[in-house]
């Protein structure tokens, strides 16, 4: 047996002797009884070639195999596709510890950005960081996000909020391997008369260059940050430019981001802390992903989303860190999936297919999410012989190895 440590993505690698794979079924976009369907094999074989995977099966079916083979020892794990992080905001310098000790005080999140803080407060330190610095503070949140079983991570802008600092994050999200989001429509920084005025500078100055990089777009649909009329214009221009659509909407108030992603046939609103009856329901008869973020609730002490009723009214559920400095400074799926099963009533099926093949929907990437033949070789093994401690320890040391696209990339041991 050679040792399959860093071994590049050709060649033949076999997971042997697994306790379990799990392993959502459908393809996404999963939603209704789908999502909770997932398949699980008992004393299984995963088997990558050329960085995808070959076969996926119980050990007694595995079949004979010639020439060179790295193996790894499964022993008492279980495997789980690569984990997939459709939402962070991992391009900013500085910290908000400052905030979070003022905020544990009893201020809130909006009195903090309303008076130049928050976002801005961030803004400042990342204008001042350069791209060299940026790229590195990058890698270092995808190394963590990696050790915490996250093969796939989308990576938004919004600390720049000046054309030159905008580009350098979209670069340093797409340098660490992510997938980069333009969230031009963040905040208004102080230089900016209003707005309105903003958005109109961002696209007409930004979004050329920015369209070149990011594969989608984002906005703040909020009180004090940029209301319905404001991201229409910045999402319409957009679109116009061959960027997917997404929306931060319903955080902290519903002011129409739900209606207004449905009728720009936006990819996801993610959020929702905030959505009634309505906004459930739109979203139950639309293909607009309901990207649910309960570690910002938890961290910002707000009402978790309504998740259990988006899903019951059929609506396509996933879920995702939201790691940035101010409202979820967490970079665990792991504890996502723990709080989707105890705070939003999923059960961990449906929390493993929220954020593994319906993620990877998000980001329009459909070769991955699932321990398939023919899929990207993301394999997360867990060190439990039951994958379900994915969502039942929390905060656990439960990552035991993380094979991405072929290669052995975080190994605890
Ligand atoms: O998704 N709500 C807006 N944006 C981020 C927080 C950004 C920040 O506080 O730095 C979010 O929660
Ligand atoms: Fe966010």
């Amino acid at each position: 047996m050679s040792s399959a440590h860093g071994r590049p993505a050709t060649g033949t690698l076999l997971i042997r002797d697994l306790a379990q794979v799990a392993t959502p079924r459908a393809p996404g976009p999963a939603r209704g009884v789908a999502l909770r369907d997932v398949a699980v094999v008992e004393d299984a074989y995963v088997l990558v070639r050329d960085g995808a995977i070959a076969s996926v099966g119980p050990m007694r079916d595995l079949p004979q195999l010639d020439g060179d083979v790295a193996e790894l020892d499964g022993r008492g794990l279980s495997a789980i596709p690569g984990l997939v992080d459709c939402h962070t905001h991992p391009a900013f310098a500085g910290d908000r510890a400052h905030e979070f000790a003022l905020r544990a005080g009893g201020a809130t999140y909006e009195e903090l950005l309303a008076a130049g803080g928050g976002i801005l407060s961030t803004t400042r330190a990342t204008r001042a960081a350069g791209p060299a610095t940026l790229e590195a503070i990058v890698a270092r949140h995808r190394d963590a996000m990696l050790a915490h079983g996250t093969t796939t991570f989308e990576g938004k802008s919004g600390y720049g909020l000046d054309r030159d600092t905008e580009l350098a994050q979209l670069s340093a999200v797409r340098a660490a391997g992510g997938i980069p989001t333009w969230l031009g429509a963040h905040a208004v920084p102080p230089e900016q008369p209003d707005a309105d005025a903003y958005v109109e500078w961002a696209v007409a100055e930004v979004l050329p260059e920015a369209a070149h990089t990011a594969v989608a777009a984002d906005v703040f649909v909020e009180g004090g940050t940029f209301d319905v009329a404001q991201a229409r214009r910045y999402l319409m221009a957009c679109r116009d430019a061959g960027l997917a659509l997404r929306l931060h909407g319903d955080q902290l108030s519903e002011i129409g981001a739900v209606p207004l992603a449905v009728e720009l046939g936006a990819r996801s609103v993610d959020h929702l802390e905030s959505t009634g009856p309505a906004g459930i329901g739109l979203l139950g008869e639309s293909d607009v992903v309901a990207v649910l973020l309960p570690v910002a609730a938890l961290y910002l002490a707000r009402p978790m989303p309504p998740a259990r009723a988006l899903v019951d009214a059929g609506a396509v559920v996933a879920l995702a860190t939201d790691f940035n400095p101010g409202s979820a400074f967490c970079e665990s799926l792991p504890v996502v999936c723990t709080l989707a099963c105890t705070q939003l009533g999923l059960v961990p099926e449906e929390a493993l297919s929220a954020c593994t093949v319906n993620a990877a929907y998000v980001l329009g990437l459909e070769d991955r999410g699932r321990l398939t033949p023919g899929a990207r070789a993301d394999v997360v093994l867990l060190d439990a012989s039951d994958w379900r401690h994915l969502a039942y320890h929390l905060a656990g040391d439960l990552i035991h190895t993380v094979v991405q696209d072929g290669t052995i990339a975080f190994s605890r041991a």
